[in-house]
This record gives C-alpha cells, structure tokens and sequence, in this order.
C-alpha cells in the first residue's frame, strides 16, 4: 500500500462494479447509495419492482451508473441470469454484498419444512451461489475482489422466536470464515458485517406490535446506546469492507449493534 496517499483514496470505489441483493429498501438501499456514494457502479436485486424503481431513481440522482434487476433470489436459475446481466451491463464484479433476507417468526414446533427451506434458501444459499459466480468471476481476471456477507447478531445467539432465520446468519458467517480462507490466495476478502436492531421493515413487529412490546423494552435497555440503528449508519462500515481500506481483513465479523451485544 501507499502510505504517502490521501487517507480518502483508501475508501474510493471509483470503476468497481457492486452487486448489492435486497438493494432497494432498508439496509440494503443504505448499502447501495453508500457504494454508489463512493463511486461504485451498482446493480441491486429484488423482487419489488417500485421500490427498486425508486432506489434506482434515488442511485441515479447521486450520478451513479446503477442498474437493477427483477430477481427472486429463491429461483436459482433466475438470480445465475441476473448475475449475468449485470456482468454484461455493467462490467466485471469486483464487490458482491449479500444483503437479502428475510425470517419467520415461528419457533422450531410450528415451523413447516416449506417455512425452513424458504428460509436458508433466500438467506444462505442464493449467497452462496452468488458469492461462488462472483469469485470464479474475480478469480479469473486476477483482480481480487470483495465479499461483504450481511448476516445478523443473530447468527450469535439462539432465539425461540425466529430460529431458521438464526440458523441460516450462522451459515452465513461460516461461509465467511470458508471463504475467506479459500479465496485468499486470489486477493480476495470475505467478511461479515452483522447488524444489531436496525429500523426498517424487517423490524416491524417488535417495534410495533402491541405482543411484543417487552421484548422491545428488554432489546432498548439492553442496547447501551439506547435505541434502534438507522440505516445509513452502516455506511461507514460497508464502504470500509468493500474497499482497499479493509485489505488484510479477512474471514471477520463486523459487528455495528450500538453496544448490544456486549453484555
Ligand atoms: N433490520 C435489522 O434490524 C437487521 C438486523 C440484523 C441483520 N439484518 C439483515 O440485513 C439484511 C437486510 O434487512 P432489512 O432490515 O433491510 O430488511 P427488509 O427491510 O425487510 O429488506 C429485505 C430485503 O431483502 C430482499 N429480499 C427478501 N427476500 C428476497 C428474495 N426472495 N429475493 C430477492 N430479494 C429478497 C427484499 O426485497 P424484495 O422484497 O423486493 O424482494 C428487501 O430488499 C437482511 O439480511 C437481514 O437479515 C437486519
């Protein structure tokens, strides 16, 4: 590395191309703005088309090239030709975020096989055939390139309340340690950003429903920071992750939770 160059150009992602799933709303649009923010190309996958519509709107504001495409990440074929496109459209993959998730709150007696299944495949496996498709892709062009696993606190702890959603954030990080260590030797690097309570719509039900309204006085109290996380504030991180400024870090968790996990 330079030592002589500006402290800036460390986190400049200017011509690198992201993948960012789940891009068009809560964390993930944060995400998305913050690449583009840095100067990254940015391609989001999503379901959704209208918030995809206005995060795209949103991308291009801020002057980024960005593009997104229609894409259920449970239809394996479907996320492989998404991969795809956005290789065409916008270049080589130099930075993939998996971002997308979603959980179920039922604990393991009322959870249907449909409901586990649904589960891993969406938060576990669409990452790891992405993050597979995005290092052949990184390994060939001898470039290295960036994997930013976004996985949750909760792949730390047990839960009665969504544990296939807890049980596919603790894949995810061993996917991280795995990959970290095999991609290594190609100049790329693996890491998980884990997120504590954030506000968006994943969040919904404990911040208003009427059932768990002590949990959430248990989560706040427990938080020493005192209240939930807004989106934006994992800008800071992910561009950290998906820079040169976060080269000799590799198979790690970054933990962004206001304290919560501390005690
Ligand atoms: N919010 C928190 O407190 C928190 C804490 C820890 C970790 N996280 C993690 O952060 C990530 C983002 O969560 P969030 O809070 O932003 O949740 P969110 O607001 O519910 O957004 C979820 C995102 O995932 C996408 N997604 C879900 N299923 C998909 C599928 N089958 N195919 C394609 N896209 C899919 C959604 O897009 P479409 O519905 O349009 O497809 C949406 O963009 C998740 O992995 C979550 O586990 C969140």
């Amino acid at each position: 590395m330079d030592s002589g160059s500006p402290t800036s150009n460390l986190f400049d992602l200017t011509g690198r191309v992201a993948i960012v799933t789940g891009g068009n709303r809560g964390l993930g649009r944060a995400i998305a703005l913050a690449l583009a923010g840095a100067g990254a190309s940015v391609a989001i996958l999503a379901r959704d088309e209208e918030k995809s519509r206005e995060t795209l709107a949103m991308l291009h504001q801020r002057g980024a090239r960005a593009i997104s495409l229609k894409t259920d990440l449970s239809n394996r074929p479907q996320t492989s030709a998404s991969f795809e496109t956005v290789e065409r459209e916008l270049g080589p993959v130099d930075i993939l975020v998996n971002n997308a998730g979603f959980a179920i709150l039922k604990g393991v007696l009322d959870q249907t096989d449909e409901d586990w299944d649904a589960v891993i495949e969406t938060n576990l496996t669409a990452a790891f055939r992405l993050s597979r498709m995005a290092a052949r892709s990184m390994a060939a062009r001898g470039r290295g390139g960036k994997i930013v696993n976004v996985s949750s606190i909760a792949g730390n702890f047990g839960t009665p309340v969504f544990p296939s959603y807890a049980v596919s954030k603790g894949g995810m990080q061993q996917l991280t340690r795995c990959l970290a260590l095999e991609l290594a030797p190609h100049n790329i690097q693996v890491n998980s950003l884990l997120p504590g309570w954030f506000t968006t719509d994943m969040t919904d039900w404990i911040r208003n429903w009427p059932e768990y309204s002590e949990a959430l006085k248990e989560m706040i109290q427990r938080t020493p920071r005192g209240r939930f996380g807004e989106p934006d504030e994992l800008a800071g991180a992910v561009v950290f992750l998906a820079s040169r400024a976060s080269d000799h870090m590799t198979g790690a968790d970054l933990v962004i939770d206001g304290g919560f996990s501390v005690r």
